[in-house]
């Protein structure tokens, strides 16, 4: 308890999580990379509790890029049926721990029964408000931006907007998550030392945090790690240091 106290002076409001490595941690017990997917579904719910316990109000993690459709079939549908059993057997738990959860990314182009119960669990839980829970699954940064590109030329074009109407504060509004914060801090576990496509926009002044910790072996005391040195960073925001 004492631990979580200090560390909630200078807590990250808004987390973001690269969950990387389940394949390689799969690959290391000898098991197929599925069962590094199926364990690393699973840490989902410890992460959240994590950060609720701490006071996180925001938490994003990247489940699915959109570049990850390369990967072979097999593996590609066993994910999609595992968010949709994710979302089945989470769904009381969000329920009981007031957790709105959302879906960001391009939910047009997944399964339609995976589609189905996104929606279904994105109504249900839209009064939550003790954790914001997003969920990137088909997402890329650069679609975000894209996404965002084409409904505001769409306002141009029927002469609702001027093109020098455009700027930072507006386009903002056209992201997949126009309410919450951006994210203050970024994990990746499995460290490798790369972005891969996530958050793009929001991330222009996220702290970074890299772990070699491979995600199904994700610990609280990783997480701590992180915030621990997090709260010892300063930011500048490109102005100066202060006194
Ligand atoms: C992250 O783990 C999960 C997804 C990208 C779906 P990986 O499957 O990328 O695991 P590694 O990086 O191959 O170990
Ligand atoms: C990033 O991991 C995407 C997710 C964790 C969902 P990848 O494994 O797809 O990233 P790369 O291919 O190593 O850049
Ligand atoms: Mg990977």
């Amino acid at each position: 308890m004492q631990k979580v106290k200090i560390l909630s002076e200078k807590l990250p409001q808004h987390l973001a999580i690269i969950m990387d490595g389940n394949g390689r941690w799969a690959k290391n017990k000898g098991l197929p990379r599925i069962e590094g997917h199926r364990v690393g579904m699973e840490k989902i719910r410890d992460v959240m509790n994590w950060c609720r316990q701490r006071g996180i109000k925001v938490l994003t993690l990247y489940a699915f890029s959109k570049q990850n459709w390369n990967r072979p079939r097999e593996e590609v549908e066993f994910l999609m049926r595992i968010f949709e059993v994710y979302l089945e057997k989470e769904f009381d738990n969000l329920m009981e721990k007031g957790v709105m959860l959302r879906v960001i990314g391009r939910v047009e182009e997944l399964p339609l029964s995976l589609r189905k119960k996104i929606k279904k669990i994105m109504q249900k839980t839209k009064a939550n408000e003790e954790l914001f829970l997003n969920l990137a699954i088909n997402y890329g940064g650069q679609e975000e931006i894209v996404d965002a590109a084409r409904c505001i030329s769409a306002l141009a074009r029927e002469g609702k907007i001027l093109p020098e109407d455009i700027d930072v504060e507006l386009f903002r509004k056209y992201l997949y998550t126009p309410n919450l914060p951006y994210p203050d801090l970024i994990i990746r576990s499995g460290g490798e030392l790369r972005i891969s496509n996530f958050l793009l926009w929001q991330i222009a002044y996220a702290e970074l945090w890299v772990s070699s910790v491979l995600w199904p072996d994700f610990t609280e005391q990783d997480l701590d790690e992180a915030l621990k040195d997090f709260a010892s960073r300063e930011r500048r925001y490109g102005a100066i240091k202060g006194d």
